[in-house]
């Protein structure tokens, strides 16, 4: 018997482990669905890639996806979703599909002209959606662009605490210090990092990330297109990885269970 389109998977898929942080947000809202999500570790990371290998790549994940009966796609990637979703979108316009970007507008929208950090991968901040979303806001904040090559490969071998993490971090982020209100997660990397973050700069910085949105706007859509699954009882995770061994899977299901703050 052919299974319900409503009952089949919404696919999620990152560049490697940190579009977990846009699936626990999914699964938070969403607790009824089937969820596979695709890590591409093999090639990661994204953001130092040229634009067209990034296409082709992304391409290749929302594919693989749908080949497995996803209902709809969450590119849980800004460096895919800035290189490729409006691509995506014409190859597919019967398909939800959502992506992530800089939560950059909720934290320009916060009083008395912020100054906000936007911490991404290189690609994203070179890119045309990027200077769209700062010509946007910037009007109503200042905003800085901070490349931060390097920091996703801290999570994807699964250290977000570690004592050269910290390091990194530190000296990354102290020229900014002193000036800026906010810090926005400009990829889904670092949410898992965001503890330390915080750390670093203070609790009088507020650090915004997209990830709710998305998964928001994910719900939005099924509903509308009638997707969303009947189910009552708990739904499931698949996790699926490009380098298929058993520790990449391991630690998807512990970055899964993890806490953020
Ligand atoms: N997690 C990805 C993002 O949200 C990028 C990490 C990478 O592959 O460079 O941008």
């Amino acid at each position: 018997m052919e299974i319900a389109k409503c009952d089949r998977p919404i696919g999620v898929f990152d560049s490697g482990m940190g579009g977990i942080s846009v699936l626990k947000e999914l699964y938070k809202i969403m607790p009824q669905e089937q969820y596979i999500y695709f890590g591409d570790s093999k090639n990661a990371p994204y953001g130092t890639r040229p634009l067209e290998e990034i296409r082709r790549l992304t391409i290749a994940n929302v594919e693989l996806l749908l080949e497995q009966g996803a209902k709809g796609i969450v590119v849980a990637c800004n460096t895919a979703t800035a290189a490729a979703v409006r691509i995506l979108r014409g190859m597919y316009p019967d398909v939800p599909l959502v992506g992530i970007e800089p939560a950059i507008k909720p934290a320009a929208l916060q009083p008395g002209h912020p100054t906000i950090l936007v911490m991404a991968t290189p690609m994203t901040i070179q890119g045309d959606k990027y200077r769209n979303l700062m010509m946007r806001y910037e009007q109503k904040a200042d905003i800085i662009g901070l490349p931060c090559p390097g920091l996703m490969e801290f999570v994807e071998t699964g250290n977000t605490e570690g004592e050269d993490l910290k390091v990194f971090l530190e000296n990354l982020l102290a020229p900014y210090l002193r000036e800026i209100d906010s810090i926005v997660l400009g990829c889904t990397h670092y949410p898992f990092v965001r503890r330390l973050i915080q750390e670093i700069a203070g609790e009088r910085v507020r650090i915004f990330d997209g990830g709710n949105g998305t998964a928001r706007e994910m719900r939005r859509r099924l509903g509308e297109a009638g997707l969303l699954s009947a189910h009552t009882g708990s739904g499931s995770v698949k996790f699926e990885n490009s380098l298929a061994t058993e520790e990449e899977i391991e630690l998807s299901r512990t970055l899964f269970q993890k806490n953020l703050l």
